[in-house]
């Protein structure tokens, strides 16, 4: 397979790293395109767990190239920890990890602006990461942002440094007595990282045509989900890249293709850390046994996540939104043990019945999920090889996602080490 990508169906914590892991094996590049340090990407190796921030997963697979192309906005202090952490693992990033020069740049300010936004929000908080993106991307748009290739000049990255502070502290009462905005503090940020970046910052567009034209296997791995979406997500309540395929062409710079495989990660269920609107969650004992079951708090800042049921309408569109060709379910092992399980076909939405995801997200915080139900099993799937030794019950539910959708289901994950998975074909 040529050109696959891994892009998550809901609002993130799909699976995504275990899935891209198991997949980057077949792979000779590894791309991430968009998001930030907000991605938390776990993989279990043997028991060894593995969290990536801002590394593709590909990075544990031995001598595969790596690369973080210039959608994704860069921590560089929190992206050489991430190296040298996996380095004490006897893993080395050097040779086989390529950094966007046009990629840019997470400063100490813009956390310090993700925090004092989300602080005056107060009630209206969106529940960020706090890992800075909102304000990165912000930047970059305006035209204020400072990419990799920019710090390896040092005249010209003080002047833009000074000319994005300048503006940054506009506004903020007692700006001079805040450390992260200040040139020095800022500048010796940089000062301290850029010889050890240095040799990963490259042209990745380039490189990625490069693999593609040689007929090179190329893996793209998305981050957060379809529906934490800039544009196509549940807007306010989304990141602010495109997380969606479209951001991939936008996200490495090169011209878009349909890919062989589009992979849509489903969780078994539904979940979904910070605000907004989740018609499927479930405050009640069961949302806290899937919570407990799953262990969902978050892999990127450890809050629990909330829980809910399975979502058809969501599904429906996000498959249809990233021309999703296979499936990989993921956490089917949480379901074991419950008596009934449900899925959302629908909404009830005032007097209508809603068949569809609804285009205006001011919707769906007033939409009533309508059920079905399906039987339990009881069984552990820990151990299960093949798809035939699954539980009856749990085949019939796989079943009903696959036709509902009218995909078909590639991978099923039931458990979280790499070898926890089923190839269905
Ligand atoms: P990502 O952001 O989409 O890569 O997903 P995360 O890593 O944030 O969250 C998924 C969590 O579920 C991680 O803790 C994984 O180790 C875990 N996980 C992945 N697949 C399975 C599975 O099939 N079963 C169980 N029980 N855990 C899984
Ligand atoms: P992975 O790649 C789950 C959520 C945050 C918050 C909203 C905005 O691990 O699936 P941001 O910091 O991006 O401005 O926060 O988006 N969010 C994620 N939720 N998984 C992620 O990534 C996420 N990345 C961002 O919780 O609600
Ligand atoms: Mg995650």
């Amino acid at each position: 397979m040529q050109s696959r990508v891994v892009v998550g169906c809901q609002w993130g914590d799909e699976g995504k790293g275990k899935i891209v892991d198991l997949l980057a094996d077949d792979a000779d590049l590894i791309v991430r395109f968009q998001g930030g340090a907000n991605a938390g990407h776990t993989v279990i190796i043997k028991g060894e767990k593995f969290i990536l921030n801002l590394l593709p997963s590909g990075i544990l697979r031995e001598g595969k190239k790596c690369v973080i192309a210039s959608g994704v906005v860069v921590d560089p202090r929190k992206l050489l920890d991430e190296i040298s952490e996996l380095k004490q693992h006897g893993i080395s990033a050097s040779g086989r990890l390529f950094v966007s020069g046009k990629s840019h740049i997470v400063f100490p300010y813009h956390k310090f602006m993700d925090q004092y936004l989300e602080k005056a929000r107060g009630k209206g908080s969106l529940g960020t990461t706090k890992r800075g993106i909102g304000p990165a991307y912000t930047d970059r748009v305006a035209r204020a942002g400072i990419r990799m290739y920019d710090i390896l000049d040092e005249n010209y990255f003080k002047d833009r440094l000074n000319e994005a502070l300048k503006i940054k502290r506009i506004g903020i009462p007692d700006a001079d007595a805040i450390e992260e905005l200040s040139v020095e503090f800022n500048f010796q940020f940089i000062n301290n990282i850029v010889d050890s970046i240095r040799e990963y910052i490259t042209d990745t567009s380039q490189l990625i045509l490069g693999s593609l034209s040689n007929k090179e296997s190329v893996l793209f791995e998305g981050a957060q989900g379809s529906l934490l979406d800039i544009d196509n997500g549940t807007y306010p309540f989304t990141t602010s890249s495109s997380t969606f395929l479209g951001g991939l062409f936008v996200g490495c710079g090169i011209a878009p293709f349909i890919p062989d495989e589009s992979i849509g990660i489903v969780k078994a269920y539904t979940t979904r850390v910070g605000a907004g609107p989740f018609p499927t969650e479930l405050s009640d004992v069961t949302g806290d046994k899937l919570r407990e079951n799953g262990a969902e708090f978050g892999a990127a800042t450890g809050r629990p996540r909330r829980c809910g049921w399975l979502d058809f309408p969501i599904l429906h569109y996000t498959s249809e939104l990233n021309g999703v060709n296979a499936l990989a379910i993921t956490k089917l092992d949480v379901l074991s043990g419950l008596d009934r399980i449900k899925v959302c076909t629908g909404y009830r939405y005032r007097n209508t019945i809603l068949e569809r995801f609804p285009d205006n997200s001011l919707i769906l915080k007033d939409c009533q999920p309508i059920y079905e139900e399906y039987p339990g099993w009881k069984e552990s799937l820990e151990k299960v090889k093949e798809y035939e030794e699954l539980p009856e019950n749990a085949r019939y539910y796989l079943d009903a996602i696959e036709e509902r959708l009218k995909v078909k289901i590639r991978y099923i994950s039931i458990g979280a080490d790499r070898s926890q998975t089923i190839r269905k074909y």
